[in-house]
């Protein structure tokens, strides 16, 4: 039973606060994910759990004992780095074995973990090859089995598949994924990268300038996000810039400068305020005769017209136009329509989150 608390922590560079005033808490054996963009203070944030940076003020506990003040090698963390980090000079055998062996465990009980380790990353027959003689993917799992083969309390990931080609990745997602579900482990993970978060996520935590935007499931993220920042990080979002002119029941109607209404759902903007609508590209449909669709009839009907088709193998990508507005659309191969074309587009009102800017 592991459980990670942070108590308002603040690390200032200078005058730039990389971590502001951040409360996170991770339950026992949950896989939360840091997600943000480059310099939103996530490796810092793990550096400072791990206890290599001390924050300027602000409390840890693992498992409701303070560690602030102890240092690293004491607080029962595992760390995987970007880049592995794997001794090139040993074995994975001998990678796996340091540790323990630094623990004075007797050599049986060492040979039994690290095979078993090796087992849950699927290495067993790679115990006697050194890192060089392995590819990117089979690294990073010897770093993640190294990382396991210690049992720690809570394991801390540092974008570990940032140096993986995008085929790899996307299989060591679903291997991570089953490594942390077998393994049970409490894990922070840091990663830029919206998909991975989705896959292997209980939790994700959007962080941006050192403070949390919006925290949550990953669907619940991504089909209600808190404000425009959280919706242009979390899918292929549009925005279309207007203001709050009034309500209908469910619905708030927003106008455009250039004299277009739209319904969308507003959870709290105000009346005169000005807004953004977020627009993710499988949320725009296209209108084919006969003319099927649900929910309010004759509004939130468009006539747009295509600016750029991009043929992407499983879809076809656009960029539709109507005056001001400019949405990414697609559709399937097989109704492609092409550039100059005007096309009817529905945005049903109940998938348009209507965001302060
Ligand atoms: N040693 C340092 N000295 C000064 N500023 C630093 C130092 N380390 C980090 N920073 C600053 O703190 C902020 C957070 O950096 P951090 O490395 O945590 O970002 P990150 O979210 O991990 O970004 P990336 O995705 O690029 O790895 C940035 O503005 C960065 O420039
Ligand atoms: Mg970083």
């Amino acid at each position: 039973m592991s459980n990670l608390k942070l108590i308002s922590i603040l690390k200032k560079y200078g005058k730039v606060k990389a971590i502001d005033n951040l409360n996170l808490e991770v339950q026992d054996g949950e896989l939360v994910t840091l997600l943000g963009p480059s310099g939103c203070g996530k490796t810092t944030t793990l550096r400072t759990i791990s206890g290599f940076l001390a924050p300027d003020s602000g409390d840890i506990y693992i498992n409701d004992r303070r560690i602030t003040d102890i240092p690293p090698e004491r607080r029962g963390i595992g760390l995987v780095f970007q880049n592995y980090a794997l001794w090139p000079h040993m074995t994975v055998f001998q990678n796996l074995a340091f540790g323990l062996q630094m623990r004075k465990l007797p050599k049986d009980e060492i040979k039994r973990r690290v095979k078993q380790r090796l087992e849950t990353v699927r290495l067993e027959e790679y115990e006697n090859r050194y890192p060089r003689e392995l590819s990117g993917g089979q690294q990073q799992r010897v770093a993640l089995a190294r990382a396991l083969v210690l049992e720690p309390d809570i394991l801390l990931l540092d974008e570990p598949l940032s140096n993986l080609d995008a085929l790899l990745r996307e299989k060591m997602r679903f291997e991570i994924a089953r490594i942390h579900k077998e393994s049970g482990v409490t894990t922070v993970y840091v990663t830029h990268d919206q998909t991975e978060a989705m896959v292997i996520s209980d939790r994700i935590i959007i962080l941006n300038k050192g403070r949390i935007m919006q925290q949550g499931k990953p669907e619940d993220i991504y089909e209600n996000p808190a404000n425009k920042f959280v919706a242009s990080f979390m899918g292929n979002t549009s925005f279309i810039n207007g203001t709050v002119v009034g309500f209908n029941g469910k619905y708030t109607l927003v106008k455009t400068g250039d004299g277009l209404t739209i319904y969308g759902i507003g959870r709290k903007v105000k009346k005169g305020e000005n807004v953004v609508i977020a627009v993710r590209p499988e949320n725009v449909q296209f209108v084919l005769p006969p003319d099927i669709r649900g929910g309010m009839k004759s509004n939130n009907l468009f006539s747009m017209e295509i600016e750029r088709e991009t043929y992407i193998g499983e879809v076809v990508d656009y960029q539709l136009r109507i005056k001001s507005w400019s949405i990414r659309a697609k559709s399937a191969v097989s109704n492609k329509m092409t550039k100059g074309e005007t096309v009817k587009i529905y945005l049903d009102p109940d998938k348009m989150p209507i965001l302060s800017e």
